[in-house]
């Protein structure tokens, strides 16, 4: 199959680099990295051994990321000791791809065997009123809005030899895995305010309007985005525990618009999200992002 073509790949790679490098190890997790949070991969040590990367676009099946923000490669190295493997650029549906082509990767490094746990990061908008910019959400429940409709990544012939046919999702989220990233946050001295709450995944790419994100928050959801979920449910298919971290890059407008019946229309001024904002806000954030899954890591 073309996931055994590409696991296959990236094998040989990995086979050719343990030459030059006998230690070089397996991964045993999968860190995604989100919209402007390519730093994580800062964390991979540089040395000893030296990390691998290959680009998405020499991997054969493997699509490239359009999106600016995501690079296209990854990385195979150690971060605090613990073989991982980075996922520096993700896959959306709304470039075009379809959804069990933005799963590829995941499918494909599930072939390699070693790896027990997926770390995804994404950049999302705040629907809870408590949440700031550049506030952290560890995700404990996601809301699959394309998943509900119809666009879903498990649809299709089951893959029999990851994870049956109805895959439960009620505990998606590692609660050990949530635990360790509260108390790394402790440990690190993190002032920036880390919130648990409910992820939806929309497909994109526009931004919600204000009718939309008003009924996101009365569904229950805290924060909004386009990617991740498809991702966690794959990885829950392929039996890994998930922990997955939100960075708030904007708050969504709740507010109706100004009403043309009105005598004095109030125009809105700001709170127009823009993927200009998504990165530079990422940025702001992103060091304590790194920090975190780096300790997280570490301990795995
Ligand atoms: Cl406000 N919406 C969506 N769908 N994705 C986002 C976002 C908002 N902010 C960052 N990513």
């Amino acid at each position: 199959t073309k996931i055994e073509e590409a696991a296959r790949f990236i094998k040989r790679l990995l086979g050719e680099h343990r030459l030059d490098h006998p230690e070089f190890k397996d991964p045993r997790v999968l860190v995604i990295c989100g919209s402007g949070l390519g730093g994580i991969a800062s964390k991979v040590s540089e040395t000893n051994p030296a990390p691998l990367s290959i680009r998405y676009g020499n991997i054969p099946g493997f699509r490239t990321s359009t999106v600016a923000g995501h690079s296209g490669t990854l990385t195979f190295g150690e971060m605090g000791g613990t073989p991982v493997v980075l996922m520096n650029g993700r896959l959306h549906t709304y470039e075009g791809y379809a959804i069990w082509d933005t799963v590829f990767p995941l499918r494909a490094l599930h072939q390699l065997g070693s790896i027990t746990t997926v770390i995804v990061t994404n950049a999302a908008g705040g629907i809870n009123r408590s949440f700031g910019v550049c506030d952290l959400m560890c995700i404990n429940d996601h809301i699959n809005m394309p998943g509900l409709a119809g666009l879903h990544p498990l649809k299709g012939p089951n893959f029999d030899e990851t994870g049956p046919r109805f895959l439960p999702l009620s505990d998606a989220y590692d609660l050990d895995m949530r635990k360790l990233l509260f108390q790394k946050k402790q440990e690190l001295g993190i002032a920036r305010p880390v919130h648990e709450g409910v992820y939806t995944y929309v497909s994109g790419p526009t931004f919600e309007t204000r009718a939309e994100n008003r009924m996101i928050k009365a569904m229950g959801g805290d924060a909004v985005g386009m990617s991740t979920v498809p991702e966690v449910i794959v990885a829950r298919h392929c039996g890994w525990r998930v922990l997955a971290l939100s960075l708030i890059t904007n708050v969504s407008v709740l507010d109706p618009p100004a009403s043309a019946l009105d005598e004095n229309p109030v125009p809105l001024e700001h709170g127009m999200a823009s993927h200009q904002e998504v990165l530079e806000n990422g940025r702001v954030a992103s060091l304590d992002v790194e920090a975190l899954i780096e300790a997280v890591v570490k301990e795995l």
